[in-house]
C-alpha cells in the first residue's frame, strides 16, 4: 500500500483510518466458500465496524448481521441486510430497542437472562407480534483470551445459567407469542487456540442433547463469534485461517438434520483491511528514552490503553529506510496510558515522517471518542477502480 498512500498523504489530513477494501473482499470471498460448503451461516458483528463502506461490502456478500443495539439494528435494515439474518444480542436491551426488532421481524433475540426474556414476552403479546428466540447458555468455557474479553466464564455478565435454562423453556412454552428457536453462545474474542473451539463444540453438544432429551427440538445452534487475527503478521498472514476454524465446527458439533449453525464473526472479517494513518509532530528525548509524538491517540484507537492490546507500527516511506533506533510511540492525550507502543524498534523518525498503525479495521473507528474535544475521526479507502477514495460516515 505504501507509495500510493504517501502520494496521496500530501492531500489528506492525519490522522485518518484506511482501509483496503480490495483486501475485505479477498477475505469475505474465503469465508463465505468455506462457510458455505458446510452449509453455515455467517452473521458480520457490526459492533466491530460499522463504517458504511465496509458494511456494504459486507452486505453484498450476502451475510447476516449481528446487532448490539437498536440503532445498529436500524443501521442493518438501511444497508439492505434482511431482517430474517438479523439477530440481536446484549444483556441490557431496552424496551424501546426491543419494540423496534419485534416491529421488524428480526431472525432472533439473542436472550441473557430469565427477566429479559419476560420483557420480550410481554412487550411480543402487546404487540400481537412473534419474537423468535435463541438462549444464550454461558457455557464456561475459558478462551484463553485477554480478561476484558473474556465472556463465556461464570463469573461474567453474560449468558443465562444453566441452572435457569427450565424457567426460560417454561416462560416461553406460557407465552404464544414467544417460539424457542434455537440456542446461542460467544465464549470471547481474539480467540488464536483452536483447541477452545473444540472445547465450545463439546458443550453446545452437551446442550444439544439435553434439550433433545426433553422433547425439544432446536432450529438454530449459534456459536457466536471470537476468531482471532494475527497482529504481528499484518502481511505475512493477512486472513486469518477460516478453514480450519469452520472445519472444527464441521468435525466436532453434532448437527441434528434440518438445524442450522451460525456464526458472529467481527474481527476476523475486518482488522486487518484497516490501518490507523498518523504523522509524527515531535521527537522528543528524555532521559531514558525517545518519545515518538505522533497527532493519533487514545482517542482514535482506544485497544492499546485498554487492553496493552499490540498493534503494529510501520513508518510509510518511499526511501529506503535508514538506520534503526528505539522509540515509546505516543499520542496527544493527556494520559499516560496514551502510548502505543513502548521500546519498539523503528527507522530513525523525524517531523512529519508517517506511521501507519496496523490492523486497526476491528474496534479501532467504532471505539473512537471526542475526549480532549478532538476533531472527529475520517476514513479514506483503498478500491479497485479508485485508488485513494475519501468519503464521510
Ligand atoms: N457475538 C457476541 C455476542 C459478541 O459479544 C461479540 C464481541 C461478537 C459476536 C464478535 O466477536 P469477534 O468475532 O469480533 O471476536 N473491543 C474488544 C472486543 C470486544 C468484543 C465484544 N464482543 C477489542 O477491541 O478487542
Amino acid at each position: 500500500m505504501n507509495n500510493e498512500l504517501i502520494k496521496a498523504l500530501k492531500e489528506i489530513e492525519t490522522p485518518f483510518y484506511f482501509y483496503d477494501i480490495n483486501l475485505l473482499n479477498e477475505t469475505l470471498s474465503v469465508v463465505k466458500e468455506a462457510a458455505e460448503k458446510r452449509n453455515f451461516h455467517v452473521h458480520y458483528a457490526y459492533k466491530a465496524n460499522y463504517n458504511d463502506v465496509l458494511l456494504q461490502t459486507i452486505k453484498k456478500f450476502g451475510f447476516g448481521a449481528d446487532c448490539v443495539s437498536g440503532n445498529e439494528i436500524k443501521k442493518a435494515i438501511e444497508i439492505g441486510v434482511a431482517a430474517s439474518k438479523i439477530t440481536f444480542a446484549g444483556v441490557g436491551k431496552t424496551e424501546k430497542e426491543i419494540i423496534f426488532a419485534l416491529n421488524n421481524e428480526i431472525f432472533a433475540f439473542n436472550v441473557e437472562s430469565i427477566e429479559e426474556l419476560i420483557v420480550i414476552g410481554e412487550l411480543a403479546a402487546k404487540l400481537q407480534l412473534k419474537a423468535n428466540i435463541a438462549l444464550r447458555i454461558n457455557p464456561n468455557v475459558d478462551a484463553q483470551t485477554h480478561h476484558y474479553i473474556t465472556t463465556g466464564l461464570d463469573e461474567n455478565k453474560f449468558g443465562i445459567l444453566p441452572s435457569n435454562i427450565q424457567t426460560c423453556i417454561s416462560l416461553v412454552k406460557s407465552n404464544p407469542f414467544l417460539e424457542l428457536q434455537g440456542i446461542h453462545f460467544h465464549i470471547g474474542s481474539q480467540i488464536l487456540e483452536m483447541n477452545v473451539f473444540k472445547s465450545l463444540c463439546v458443550k453446545v453438544n452437551e446442550w444439544n442433547t439435553w434439550f433433545e432429551e426433553r422433547g425439544i427440538y432446536l432450529k438454530t445452534i449459534n456459536v457466536g463469534g471470537g476468531l482471532g487475527v494475527d497482529y504481528k503478521n499484518p502481511d505475512t498472514n493477512a486472513i486469518t485461517d477460516f478453514e480450519t476454524y469452520f472445519a472444527i465446527f464441521e468435525k466436532f458439533l453434532e448437527v441434528r438434520p434440518n438445524q442450522e449453525v451460525h456464526f458472529e464473526l467481527g474481527r476476523s472479517l475486518v482488522a486487518q483491511c484497516g490501518s490507523l494513518i498518523t504523522s509524527v509532530q515531535y521527537v522528543k528525548s528524555g532521559i531514558k528514552k525517545r518519545f515518538a509524538i505522533v497527532d493519533a491517540g487514545m482517542t482514535e484507537l482506544i485497544r492499546p490503553a485498554l487492553y496493552q492490546a499490540y498493534h503494529k507500527i510501520e513508518k510509510l516511506s518511499t526511501q529506503a529506510l535508514s538506520t534503526s533506533m528505539m522509540y515509546d510511540v505516543v499520542g496527544p492525550i493527556c494520559e499516560s496510558s496514551d502510548t502505543f507502543a513502548k521500546e519498539i524498534e523503528l527507522p530513525e523518525l523525524s517531523r512529519g515522517d508517517y506511521l501507519a498503525i496496523r490492523s486497526a479495521g476491528a474496534y479501532g473507528e467504532v471505539m473512537a471518542s471526542r475526549y480532549n474535544l478532538r476533531d472527529a475521526i475520517k476514513s479514506y479507502f483503498k478500491m479497485d477502480s479508485t485508488p485513494i477514495l475519501a468519503t464521510g460516515w
